[in-house]
C-alpha cells in the first residue's frame, strides 16, 4: 500500500494519536453511548409496531450503482415495520440533483421527506429555509456528535445549528490494476510516464481515467491538483487566493493529462459513471474516483476485474498528495408532513447500523470513526483497514463553505473547462477565476 509519506499528515497523526488514546481511556463510555442511542431506537421501534400509524416517507437520493441504498432501506423497514420508505432516484450529476431539489423546495413541496445532500449544500439549503433543524432530535435521542469525523459534522452545521447528519464521507482516491502495475506512481509526472507505458496491457484501452466534464466533479478533481501543488482556492479567512503560480502549474498538469494519448478521446465528457463503466470493463490501468468504485470493481456480476484492483492516495504534485473532501449527508425537508418518521430514518441511516451497511454493501467510507475498527468494514478494502486512510479523510480539502457555492462552482467549472478545451491558457483561467470569484463573494 502506497500510503506512507504522501501527505502533510504530521499534525493529523498527532491528533489521531490523541483521539485513539482518548478512545481507549473512555472506550466503554463511547460504546455505551452508541448502544444507548440504538437501544432507544429499538424500543421506540418496538412500541411503534403496536401503537403507531403506518406511514410512508419519500427518500430522495442520487443514483447508486451499488446495492448499498437498497440494503440500508430494507434493514430499516425490517426494524421499523410501520414506516415504509419509498425511494426517489435523482440524477447522478450532483449539480442536476441540486437544481431539482431547489425547484421542489422553493415551492414548499411536501413530496420529499428525507433527502441526501452533497456536503456543499447544507449552508445554502439552511439559508434558503429548505431544511429542518435537527438539533432538537439530536438532543432528544442523545446522539453523540463527537463520534463522527469533525469535518463531516461541520459540513452540516450552519449558523451554529445542525441541518444535516453525516451519512458517508468521500475523498478522491487513486485506483490501479494490481495485475498490471507493480508500484503505483508517486507523482503526477510518474503517472504520466506509467500511464503511457502501460496503456494496452491486459487489453486496456486507456492509461488513466478522471472526471473532466464541465460539472461539479471537475471542481473536485481540480482542487486535488491545485492543492497537490500547494495552491488554494480560498484561504482560511475566505479570501480568494486562486490566482497563483501553484494553480497555474496545476491547471497545466491537468491540460497535459487531458490532452494526452492515454485518456479516452471524450474525457471531457467523463463524470463518475463514465469512469466507473470503463473501469469495471477492464479498460484502464489507473483511475481517479471516490471510494465506492472499489465495491463496483469487486462486483462479480458487473466487473471484469474482480480482485485485480487496489486503491492508494492520489499522486503528488510539488507539495504532496491531496484529496478533495466530498460526501453525502441526510436532511429533512422543512415541509415534510412526517418529520418524526423522517428523523427515525435519518437517525438509522447515519447511525452505526446504517453506516455499516452502506460501507459493506456500498463501499462508502463511514463518517463514524469507530466503524473503521469493524472487521467487516475493514474487509471492504485494504484502504478502509489502513489507519492512514482516516488521516486522508480528515485532511481532505473542503470546497468553499458558502450559501452561494453554486455560483462559485459555476465560475470554476467554466474557467477550468475553457482551459481544458484549450480555449484559454492556465494563466488566463487562474486570473478569471480570481476576478469572478472576488466579484461574486464581494456582493
Ligand atoms: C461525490 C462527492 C460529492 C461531489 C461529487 C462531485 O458524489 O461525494 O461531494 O460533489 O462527487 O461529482
Amino acid at each position: 500500500m502506497k500510503l506512507s509519506k504522501r501527505l502533510l499528515w504530521n499534525s493529523m497523526a498527532v491528533s489521531l494519536a490523541v483521539f485513539v488514546a482518548a478512545c481507549s481511556d473512555s472506550g466503554e463510555e463511547s460504546t455505551a453511548g452508541s448502544e444507548g442511542a440504538e437501544g432507544s431506537a429499538e424500543n421506540e421501534g418496538g412500541e411503534a409496531v403496536e401503537n403507531e400509524e403506518e406511514v410512508t416517507i419519500v427518500y430522495a437520493r442520487g443514483t447508486d450503482t451499488t446495492p448499498g441504498t437498497d440494503a440500508v432501506v430494507e434493514a430499516f423497514e425490517e426494524k421499523f415495520p410501520h414506516i415504509t420508505v419509498e425511494q426517489r432516484e435523482m440524477p447522478a450529476d450532483t449539480g442536476q440533483s441540486h437544481d431539482q431539489y431547489v425547484t421542489a423546495f422553493s415551492s414548499q413541496s411536501t413530496e420529499i421527506d428525507v433527502f441526501n445532500a452533497d456536503v456543499i449544500w447544507p449552508a445554502e439549503f439552511a439559508q434558503a429555509n429548505y431544511a429542518l433543524e435537527l438539533d432538537r432530535f439530536i438532543e432528544q435521542d442523545g446522539i453523540d456528535m463527537d463520534a463522527y469525523f469533525p469535518g463531516t459534522v461541520a459540513a452540516g452545521n450552519f449558523n451554529g445549528r445542525q441541518w444535516a447528519m453525516p451519512q458517508y464521507t468521500d475523498a478522491g482516491v487513486f485506483y490501479y490494476r494490481t495485475d498490471i502495475v507493480e508500484e503505483p506512481p508517486a507523482t503526477w509526472d510518474e503517472l504520466i510516464e506509467q500511464a503511457s507505458e502501460l496503456q494496452g496491457e491486459e487489453g486496456t484501452d486507456f492509461g488513466y481515467l478522471m472526471q473532466a466534464a464541465q460539472y461539479e466533479g471537475l471542481v473536485t478533481n481540480a482542487i486535488e491538483f491545485i492543492s497537490s501543488y500547494g495552491g488554494e482556492v480560498v484561504d482560511e479567512d475566505n479570501n480568494v487566493v486562486v490566482d497563483s503560480p501553484e494553480t497555474v502549474k496545476a491547471i497545466e498538469k491537468m491540460q497535459e493529462i487531458v490532452g494526452s494519448e492515454f485518456v479516452p478521446s471524450n474525457i471531457l465528457n467523463f463524470q463518475e459513471i463514465e469512469t466507473e463503466n470503463a473501469w469495471i470493463e477492464g479498460n484502464a490501468v489507473f483511475a481517479r474516483n471516490w471510494p465506492y468504485m472499489m465495491s463496483s470493481s469487486n462486483d462479480e456480476e458487473r466487473s471484469e476485474i474482480v480482485d485485480n484492483v487496489e486503491m492508494a492516495t492520489l499522486p503528488e504534485g510539488d507539495e504532496g498528495s491531496a484529496a478533495t473532501l466530498g460526501g453525502w449527508m441526510t436532511m429533512i425537508n422543512r415541509y415534510s408532513e412526517h418529520p418524526e418518521a423522517a428523523w427515525e430514518f435519518v437517525k438509522f441511516i447515519s447511525g452505526p447500523e446504517g453506516q455499516k451497511i452502506t460501507a459493506v454493501e456500498g463501499g462508502r467510507a463511514p463518517t463514524l470513526e469507530a466503524l473503521y475498527d469493524d472487521p467487516e468494514v475493514q474487509e471492504v478494502s485494504s484502504l478502509f483497514a489502513n489507519p492512514e486512510f482516516r488521516d486522508v479523510l480528515q485532511t481532505a480539502v473542503p470546497r468553499p463553505v458558502t450559501p452561494i457555492y453554486p455560483e462559485i462552482s459555476d465560475i470554476l467549472q467554466i474557467e477550468l473547462s475553457t482551459a481544458l478545451t484549450g480555449d484559454q491558457t492556465a494563466e488566463e483561467a487562474a486570473r478569471n477565476m480570481q476576478e469572478r470569484m472576488e466579484a461574486a463573494m464581494g456582493e
